[in-house]
Formats: C-alpha cells, structure tokens, sequence
C-alpha cells in the first residue's frame, strides 16, 4: 500500500447526561470552569446518544468535521482546545492488521476526519454538546492510544462543553468545580455506577426539537453577569445541595431525590427568569408537565416521579420503577396525546409527541 494510501479510522458512541443539580455559570470562560458543583445522570448509552468517527490519514490536508452530516468550521478555541490536548498525548499506534504504524511524534503532522451523529436534537436542551464533546475526546483518545483515565479525560472533554465532562461516566456523576485556576481539579468523578439504583426509568418527552433561541453559553454568561440570584444559588443553595443530593443516590432515597432535583430545575429557570433580559427555556406545555407530576406526587402521598428541565422546553423525567413509568406515559399521552403518528420505540419529532423511556 502506498504511504499515503492508508486511513485509520476509530468510531464511539457516548450517551447524553441530564444534570439533576446544575450547572449554570463559568467562573473561567477560557477553561470552562464553573461557579458551582453539579450532579447528573448518565442515559443509557443505546437512546440519547452521539456516535462519532475520527479518521488520520497521511492522504488528508487540513483538519475537518461534519455534524449530522454538514461540515463545521472547527476554528472555535472549543474544538482547537481539545484536539490540542489530546495531540499533545498522543501514544505509538501499531495496527498489524491494517498496516497502520504511527509514532507518537508523527501525530502533530497528521491531519483528522471527523464525522459526528447525534440521534437526539441538536442544541434544542437535551445536552447534545455533553454527548458530543465526550464522544469526540473519547474517540479521539482511542485513536491516538492516549493513556489517561476517564477523569482527565474528563477535564479535557470539559473545555470542549463544560456539561460533556460528566459524560465520560456512566450511572451518577459529580463535576466537582475544583479550585485551581489552571482547572486541573474541575473534573468529573462517578459517585454511583449504572446499576446502583436501576429500577429508576428515565422518560423524556419531547416538547419541541427546535434549536433553542440563546444557546446555554451565551445564557449563562448573561446570568453570570446579570443575576442576583445567581449568586446566592451558587454560594448558599447549591453546596448544600450537593451533599444532600449524594445522600439521597447513596440511599435511593426517592423522596429527597425528587425534591431536590425538581427544586433545583426550577431555581434554575429563575436563575433565567432573573436575568436582563430574561430568558424563557420552558413553554407552556413545560409547565403544564410540571403541575401533572406535582399534583400526581402529592396525590400519591409520596413521591414517584422526578422532573428536571435542561436549557430548553424538553422534560425529563426519573420515575421510581417500570409500573410508575408505564402510568406516567399513559398520563402523558392522555394530556398531551400526539399530534402525528407516533412511533413509541423511536424519537418523534413535534410539537407535544413523547419520546422514547431511556434507563
Ligand atoms: P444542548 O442543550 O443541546 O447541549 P448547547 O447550546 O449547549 O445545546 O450546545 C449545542 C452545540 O454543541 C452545537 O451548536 C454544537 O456546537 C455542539 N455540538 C452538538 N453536538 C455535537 C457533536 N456531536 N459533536 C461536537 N459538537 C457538538
Ligand atoms: C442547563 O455544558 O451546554 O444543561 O459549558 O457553555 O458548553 P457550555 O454549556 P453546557 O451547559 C449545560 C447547562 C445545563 C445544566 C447542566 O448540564 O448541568
Ligand atoms: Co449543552
């Protein structure tokens, strides 16, 4: 095979993460450091997830990547900041098979494809950038055989997104906010794996895929810089959060777990309401959910369902087991049935149409 005949190529696939306390302000805009911890759930691999495929090759000339299929300009200091610190650990590549044998110091000189998929909307508050910034330095590593564990490569994955750190694990995860300035500390730790409390079923129902207005960058410097509230979140409510809610995974405690991840999501939507100008990531029918899972808890004496709200109208919702989600699903197909044809099994795109449980 002629030396610039090869292509080698790697593809991997990494689940969305929905935060249940969250984060919501930098500290550091360049590093992608946070005013506070956070804590989130990691879907199940196989639903909301972004596959992506990283391809050397001496045949290439310049570093380029497609996103569902468009090329994107991957000038932004995002992109550059985790292709520069994957590169610089770069390991010896050998694949017999293929003939490929790229030495570590070659890495520098070599130019990537990248092609990326997500099978959940994109930029609409379902955290496409968490699953595709973790799929892209995951995918990246095993490339290049770079030799880190998943929590450095967490906080390289968190200057891609600052959300896309937790990604790099399964089950519940912590992004601990650290305290250094070069962000060495901020990085991702799980606080329990997948199977710890697997009888939860996670139900996202899609309220609109439309691309969100204010992306949760320009919205959280905006808060950073206009919010009272803010402030006080990120100093008084959240740290107590934070321990209460490790508590409440270590014991499945669903009560406390609810309270706090519902208590949490709406601060946060105040957080947004607070700032100059506001910004409204729910809709009607956002809150519309929310009175239906506040007033079945209560009627139940006990909570069953958890409901969290990213940057956008979608709700996500953490049901006790099986029996509760397969009620809640029916509630929500009653309420707000379908306005097409709907495909349970598989993501529907619309106003109002229920997406699939993943969990
Ligand atoms: P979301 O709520 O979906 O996370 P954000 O506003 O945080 O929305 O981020 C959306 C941005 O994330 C996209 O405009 C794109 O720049 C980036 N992104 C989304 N998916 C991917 C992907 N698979 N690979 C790389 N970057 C992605
Ligand atoms: C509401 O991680 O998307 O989903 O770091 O600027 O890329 P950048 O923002 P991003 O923000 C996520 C905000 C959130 C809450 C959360 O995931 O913790
Ligand atoms: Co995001």
């Amino acid at each position: 095979m002629a030396a610039d005949k090869w292509v080698y190529m790697v593809t991997a696939q990494t689940p969305t993460n929905i935060a249940v306390i969250k984060y919501w302000g930098k500290r550091d805009e360049v590093r992608i450091l946070p005013v506070n911890d956070s804590i989130s759930v990691t879907l199940d691999p196989d639903h909301l997830c972004t596959v992506t495929t990283v391809a050397v090759s001496p045949a290439f000339d310049r570093d380029r990547m497609w996103l569902n299929g468009k090329e994107i300009s991957l000038s932004g200091s995002r992109y550059q900041n985790c292709l520069r610190e994957i590169r610089g650990r770069a390991g010896d590549v050998e694949d017999k098979e293929k003939g490929v044998k790229i030495e570590k110091k070659e890495w520098e000189k070599l130019h990537l494809h990248i092609a990326s998929h997500n099978n959940f909307p994109t930029a609409a508050g379902l955290a496409s950038s968490a699953a595709g910034f973790a799929c892209l330095v995951f995918s990246l590593a095993k490339l290049m055989n770079v030799n880190e564990d998943p929590s450095r490569l967490s906080a390289i994955a968190r200057q891609g997104s600052g959300s896309a750190c937790r990604s790099l694990f399964g089950g519940f995860v912590k992004w601990e906010m650290g305290s250094k300035e070069d962000g060495s500390d901020s990085v991702a730790v799980q606080l329990a794996d997948e199977k710890h409390w697997n009888e939860l079923v996670i139900i996202i129902a899609v309220v609109s895929s439309r691309q969100k207005e204010t992306s949760s960058t320009s919205g959280m410097r905006e808060s950073v810089e206009t919010s009272l509230l803010l402030q006080h979140r990120a100093k008084e409510v959240v740290p107590k959060r934070i321990l209460q809610m490790e508590e409440a995974i270590k014991n499945r405690d669903l009560a406390s777990f609810t309270q706090l991840s519902c208590a949490d999501s709406n601060q946060f939507h105040a957080v947004c309401l607070d700032t100059s100008p506001p910004i409204f990531y729910m809709n009607d029918t956002s809150h519309r959910i929310i009175s239906l899972v506040e007033k079945w808890n209560r009627s139940e004496g006990t909570p069953q369902v958890a409901y969290t709200f990213d940057a956008g109208p979608n709700a996500v919702l953490i049901a006790r087991n099986r029996k509760v989600a397969v009620q809640l699903l029916q509630g929500l197909l009653y309420y707000f049935p379908p306005k097409s044809d709907t495909d349970m099994k598989s993501y529907v795109v619309g106003d109002n149409s229920i997406l699939k449980e993943a969990g």
